[in-house]
């Protein structure tokens, strides 16, 4: 049987080995800055079409097998100069090793340890066991060519206790040889300090939902400059202060799994944003004139739009759905140093109606300390889908406390738009053009990294998965555009995810993978998927593209 694949990258030895050629009896090796086209070929016999790269067009008489030929519409050469290339991942997603070498429990390893909270009781105990395998992830890194890696510190494999009272030496050095290893291959490292793994021993003492926690997280933020800030210069302080609050401290679906409707979830996205200020604060006072690196944090959003376009309630909703989504993090960092007007004025408003006080749900930032206001050197923002919003002002009893309620607003999927892997993942690639071209004008003209954008399956797994291939294809396109079209400052993208990995609640049943794990054996093989291959096959095509002329 002929070898389907037609395009072998090694970027180790940075140069394309054209399998079928070798089959045909000619070896060809093009070194990948000579290349030109970038073209899909289907060959006879395949399902589907694969990208292959040429110094010259591959024409049908050459290549008898070749039953169909497209060329790429993705023009490489509208991303800038020094775009980052980038897949993303989280500590406690890969990592493993949850009780080796002296790290301390986090709440998602609380969490997932009390049964019936995870899909069938999965754990990131093991994971990708990337705490041992490190040198495996660094192979798919080079593999895809990237020139940027995304990851998340975990916070308890460092200060085992939360604190800097007690710093694990072992956690120290894994993070050295991570951050070394990478800057050694050409890779430049992202790091976020929280990507929703508290330590349990700060959960114990009231979490984010404590006042104190701002400070505590603060010096860790200094802890992690000073440790690692000769070296690395992209900073995310918290992931998603979003889905930490709400999934975590209303709905419970997330650890530490609080349910406590229209209360916590404003206190402890206060506490982040409280948080996020300080360690910025740090950074700027104290470590900028020396490191010269940036500092931001990771804002998730869907694109938004009425479900009703010729209906003002629904278009109010829609702006209520922001102002409660991007708008509650992003406001106050970027516009006023405070929360949307509209999302205080909804909140008051309904605070009295069931006899709180003003004030008492979502807080004040005191006088006395810093602004939120003006603490974010890019803007950092995690894309997965778009939503239809209908009003719901008036739905439900008007007494009832929860942030929906708040909100006044829900979003539904939109029946034409495809679902993949997961049901709330519905595709829809250009939802992110015009968010991106939305927060340049509503919120900032500073740089824009898309720090987390995939595509998840779930059921039997398929190596060949086209249609995540042809999602990458579709969505870097988008991002094209904007940036051609719409003149947004895009600075990087980040896939995620490198690997298949521990999909929080879902476990892992939802892979996001560029890269998939076989996690029924204990060696947890890394396998590059079609999607992966043609990631690397844009990122040496642009590498190429880009590459300063010889004279
Ligand atoms: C994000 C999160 C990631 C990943 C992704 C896919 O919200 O930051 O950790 O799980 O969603 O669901």
């Amino acid at each position: 049987m002929r070898s389907l694949t037609l395009l072998q990258y090694e970027a180790e030895q940075d140069r394309v080995l054209w399998e079928l050629n070798e089959a045909a009896g000619a070896i060809a090796q093009h070194t990948p800055h000579e290349q030109q086209n970038f073209y899909y070929v289907t060959v006879a016999g395949a399902a589907s079409a694969f990208p292959v790269m040429s110094m010259s067009p591959i024409t049908f008489s050459s290549f008898p097998f070749i039953v169909g030929l497209k060329m790429s519409l993705l023009d490489v050469t509208v991303f800038p100069k020094d775009f980052a290339w980038g897949a993303a991942i989280a500590a406690y997603q890969i990592e493993g090793g949850w009780n080796m070498d002296g790290r301390g429990p986090s709440i998602w390893d609380t969490f997932c340890h009390a049964k019936g909270r995870v899909f069938e009781d999965h754990t990131g105990d093991v994971a990708c066991n990337s705490y041992q395998l490190w040198k495996e992830d660094l192979k798919c890194i080079q593999q895809l060519g990237l020139t940027h890696y995304r990851l998340s510190i975990s916070w308890s494999r460092l200060l085992p206790d939360g604190t800097t009272n007690h710093v694990n030496p072992k956690g120290v050095a894994y993070y050295n040889k991570v951050i070394d290893d990478l800057i050694s291959c050409n890779v430049t490292p992202m790091i976020t300090l929280y990507h929703m793994d508290l330590p349990q021993a700060l959960q114990d003492l009231g979490g984010w939902n404590w006042t104190d926690i701002a400070d505590i997280f603060e010096s860790y933020a200094r802890f992690c400059f000073k440790t690692f800030g000769d070296r690395v210069k992209l900073w995310i302080t918290l992931n998603e202060p979003y889905v930490c609050a709400k999934l975590g401290h209303e709905d419970g679906k997330f650890a530490p799994g609080i349910k406590d409707p229209g209360i916590s979830v404003y206190l402890a996205g206060h506490n982040m944003l409280r948080a996020h200020t300080k360690a910025w604060h740090t950074y700027n006072d104290h470590f900028r004139s020396l490191q010269g690196g940036q500092v931001s944090l990771a804002l998730n959003s869907d694109w938004a739009e009425p479900l009703d376009p010729g209906c003002p309630k629904d278009a109010a909703a829609t702006e209520r759905y922001k102002a409660f989504t991007l708008g509650w993090f992003a406001w106050p960092v970027f516009c006023t140093g405070d929360y949307p007007e509209s999302m205080r004025f909804r909140i008051e408003t309904r605070s009295l109606d069931v006899g709180y006080k003003q004030g008492l749900r979502l807080p004040h930032f005191s006088k006395e300390e810093p602004t939120p206001l003006g603490t974010a050197d890019f803007f950092a923002l995690n894309y997965y889908t778009s939503r239809k919003v209908k009003d719901l002002s008036s739905a439900g009893k008007n007494n009832e406390l929860s942030f929906v309620g708040d909100q006044g607003a829900e979003g539904v999927i939109d029946p034409s738009w495809p679902i993949c892997g997961v049901q709330w993942l519905a595709v829809v690639p250009d939802g992110l053009r015009k968010l991106l071209k939305y927060i340049k004008d509503t919120y900032s003209s500073l740089p824009i990294y898309i720090t987390e954008n995939g595509f998840s399956k779930m059921g039997p797994v398929q190596i060949e998965d086209a249609d995540r291939s042809q999602f990458y294809q579709d969505t870097l396109q988008e991002v094209g555009k904007a940036i051609s079209q719409d003149g947004v400052n895009v600075k990087g993208y980040f896939a995620w995810s490198l690997l298949d990995n521990f999909e929080w609640n879902d476990g892992f049943s939802v892979r996001f993978g560029l890269f998939h794990v076989d996690f029924s054996t204990p060696e947890l093989k890394r396998t590059i998927y079609r999607s992966g291959r043609e990631y690397a096959a844009v990122i040496s095509k642009y590498r190429s593209q880009t590459k300063p002329k010889s004279i």
